[in-house]
Formats: structure tokens, sequence, C-alpha cells
């Protein structure tokens, strides 16, 4: 990363992406944002209808729930392997589920992490994303909650608010909606996609790198129409994720410590809650020291990077706050900077909650002694933010500017240039990439 600033970084991907993309690319550069600008609600509505509008979509208001749709999707046909642009067929949406077009999908790290798996390599061809805003397409059977034009989120986790976990109100665990690991459909363990007759594989029931998905009814969430689409797909994993494990799953007090490992997308969306929550010291840990500039804009007040730090991680910590934080997050997918964290955080009430999803290494590994002096080993999936009940909320606090988000989105690219977008990931050169269809 030599010293290029995190700020310098996007500049080079940028510039470097509309080179490859000449004009296509230009348009579709987003408005400058900054921390703090304030939006003003009723503007929006004219802008997202304008660009739902620039984006040629021809939503008919008639369900065509019985028809196959032919469409552009981003297939991975091994892992790592780059994606291949492919004609897929998109089954009519069966019971309960519904068909969409997505409008815009962006990268999480979790997309990257499972398409670079060579442990899952039978769950291959695949369609990744998770993380997407769209429109209603058509509703199959039973489907009630949403109509044909419908703007919605989807979500890797869903609520279907009559399993044990969704009445309980204690958790988002949903036990018939919850996350899909085997690449199919819930309901019936088969595909909806499939290219010259091969059946393509899912990922989390949402598959959004493509122009047409079907999800679940149970998996998506309406939002109002004046919402904009190409910023509030972030409320659809990460940021959500974040924002949840700073206020629901930790509810950090104000004056409180706060230590954070990871400041992408998800680490700064917990440094905004905790700033958000008045928490006194927010400590980022990040290995790239290009975070420490992008860090300080969402309320990191001290940074740490492990590789120049001249004693152990933990130990600095202590130092900071005078024998270990009130609060650590890992959000990294790292289970030794899971034990980091937990060294990190104080003896009698210190919480550690764990984000990340570990690429290799499931195994956690710590001194029970720290268990046993009072802190609490935490995990926790999407914020723990039951999706049908919650994040309505989220995406009204969004629209109300109570929190940032559009500065998150470091690079809006066309869906075509999608191999670079995922580069730019794994190079680490970018928050969310959003991806326009
Ligand atoms: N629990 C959930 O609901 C949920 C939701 C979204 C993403 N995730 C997971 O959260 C993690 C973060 O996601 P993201 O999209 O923000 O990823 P990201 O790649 O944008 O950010 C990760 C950050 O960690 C830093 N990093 C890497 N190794 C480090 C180390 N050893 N110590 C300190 N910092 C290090 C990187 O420099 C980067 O800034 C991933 O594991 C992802 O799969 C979980
Ligand atoms: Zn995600
Ligand atoms: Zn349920």
């Amino acid at each position: 990363m030599g010293n290029e600033t995190f700020t310098d970084q996007y500049r080079l991907g940028k510039a470097e992406l509309r080179a490859a993309n000449g004009i296509l690319f230009l348009l579709l550069l987003p408005v400058p944002t900054s921390v703090g600008r304030k939006r003003k609600r009723k503007e929006t509505k004219p802008r997202i209808q304008k660009y739902i509008s620039s984006l040629g979509i021809k939503m008919s208001s008639a369900n065509n729930s019985q028809t196959v749709i032919k469409c552009k999707a981003a297939v991975a046909w091994g892992p790592g392997e780059p994606l291949v642009m492919e004609e897929v067929e998109v089954d009519p949406p069966k019971e309960m589920e519904i068909r969409v077009k997505v409008v815009c999908t962006s990268i999480c790290r979790s997309d990257v992490n499972q398409w670079e798996n060579k442990a899952q390599a039978d769950i291959f061809p695949r369609i990744f994303g998770h993380e997407a805003s769209g429109i209603v397409e058509s509703v199959g059977e039973g489907v009630t909650e949403f109509e044909v034009g419908d703007h919605i989120l989807t979500v890797f986790i869903g609520e279907c608010q009559n399993c044990r976990h969704c009445v309980s109100g204690k958790s988002n665990m949903c036990q018939k909606l919850g996350l899909e690991r085997r690449g199919v459909m819930h309901t019936d363990q088969k595909t909806r996609f499939s290219v010259r007759g091969k059946p393509i594989y899912h990922y989390c029931a949402v598959s959004s790198f493509s122009e047409y998905t079907v999800v679940h009814s149970g998996c998506a969430v309406k939002i109002g129409r004046d919402v904009p689409l190409d910023k509030v797909c972030l409320l659809s994993c990460g940021v959500s994720a974040g924002l949840g494990a700073a206020w629901k799953v930790a509810d950090i007090t104000r004056g409180s410590s706060v230590v954070i490992f990871g400041l992408g997308t998800v680490g700064l969306s917990v440094a905004q809650g905790a700033r958000l929550r008045g928490a006194s010291k927010i400590i980022g840990v990040d290995t790239n020291p290009g975070k420490l500039e992008i860090g300080s804009a969402f309320g990191i007040t001290d940074f740490i990077n492990p590789e120049t730090c001249s004693q152990p991680v933990q130990q600095a910590i202590k130092e900071l706050t005078e024998g270990g934080a009130d609060y650590s997050f890992e959000c990294v997918g790292d289970t030794g900077v899971v034990t980091t964290a937990l060294q990190s955080c104080c003896d009698g009430w210190g919480l550690t909650v764990t984000l990340g999803v570990p690429k290799s290494k499931p195994e956690v590994t710590a001194h029970y002694g720290l268990l046993l002096s009072g802190r609490t080993l935490k995990g926790s999936l999407f914020g723990g933010w039951r999706p049908k009940s919650d994040l309505p909320l989220l995406v009204d606090k969004y629209m109300n500017n109570e929190f940032e988000l559009n500065k998150l989105v470091s690079h809006d690219m066309p869906f075509a240039i999608i191999n670079q977008a995922l580069d730019l990931m794994r190079e680490n050169k970018c928050l969310r990439c959003v991806l326009h269809m």
C-alpha cells in the first residue's frame, strides 16, 4: 500500500475504472459525498424516480409469475475463477417467493471469501451477491405482503415470523429462513437459475449478481419508493451488521471505551454506532495504514496498526484504556484476532462481539481465565436485527440523516465490470463497490 492514503487508493481505483469503462462509467460516477452533509428528504423522490427511469427498467404492473426470464448474471464456475457474464434462465417464483429486478448490489467481504473458498468447490457454478436493492417483478402463489413494483431490500437471513426464534423477540436466527449454506432455496432445496440447462447454485438464497433473482418473501423487506436504491443496498448486510452490533448486541453506553479490529464497512459502521452512542474512546485496529483517515471520519479517536505497533496490540489497548476496553469488536474474519479482541477488553464486564466470518481455522482458542474473570464473548449475524421487524426503522433513520451511509460507497460501477470490483476488494482498495445492474 506504500504511503498512499486510503483516499488516494479510492482515487486510483476510480481512475483505473474510468479508463476501463469510458463514458458508461462516467455516467455512473456518484455525486461526491461528505460526512455530515445533510440531505433533504423531500429532494430524494424526484432523484430516485429519475434514476430508475434512466436504468430503462420496463416494469409492467402484470404479475408474470409463470414465465421464465432470460437475463445476464455473473456466474462463478469455480472457486476464485473470474466471474463469467452468462445468459441465465431465471425460473418463475414458487409459492411464497418473489422474483426481483435487482437494481443495485454492493459487494461484501463475505461474497469474496466464499467465492475464493476451495473447501466448498462442490457448490459451483454459483451466483454470489447478497447486499442488494431491487423492484418486485412478479410474485408467487400465496404472497400477500408484496406487489409487483414494490421496492425492496434483500436479506441474507429471513424472518418467517412464526418459528420459535422469530416469535421469541430475542433472536434473528429464524429456523425456517436462516443462513442458507448449501446454495439452494430454503423451501425445496432446488435452484431457480440455470445456464444451458445446467442448474446454478445460489448464495445465501439471495444471489444478487444477476439482473433478476428469486428470493423467499421472508427474505425481502419493503422500502419506500423515495429511498435511494443505489445507497440503501448497503443496509442489506454490512452497515446494518455493524450498527446492530454496536446498538443492539453490545448496547454501548455513553462514555465507554471501544476497540474495533478491522475498519472495513462493517468495522466503520460499528465505529459510527459507538460514536452516536457517545463512546468516549474508540480505538481502531487495522493492518492497512490508510484506514486511519477514513476511520477518523467515522469516529475513531485512536489508531493502531498491529504491524508497526512496538508491543502486543492487547497490551497497547490496555494502556490506552486503563486496563482494557469496555467493548471490543472483531470485524476482520480471523479467529486469532477474536482471541486478541477478548484479551483487549477489561475483566468484570468486558464484552467482545464477533462479526467477522473466518476464512479458515474456525476454532477460537483463549485462556479460560479470560472468561472466568467476567468477560463475555458473543457472536452476531446481521447485527442481531430481525429484518422485517427492525430494518424499516434503520431505513427511516438513514432517510432522516441520523447516520452516514453514502460515504461508505467508495465506487459506483456498472455490473459489466464486476470482476474489477472483486479485485478492488481483494486488494483492500475499497469500502463498498456498488454495482448498477
Ligand atoms: N456478522 C455479519 O453479519 C457480517 C456481515 C457482513 C460481513 N461480515 C464479515 O465481517 C468481516 C468484515 O467485512 P467487511 O466487508 O468490512 O470487510 P473488509 O475487507 O472491507 O474489511 C476488513 C478490514 O480488516 C482489515 N484487516 C485485515 N487483517 C487484519 C488484521 N489481522 N488485523 C486488523 N485488521 C485487519 C483490513 O485491512 C480491512 O480494512 C468479514 O469477515 C465479513 O465476512 C459479517
Ligand atoms: Zn455481507
Ligand atoms: Zn422464523
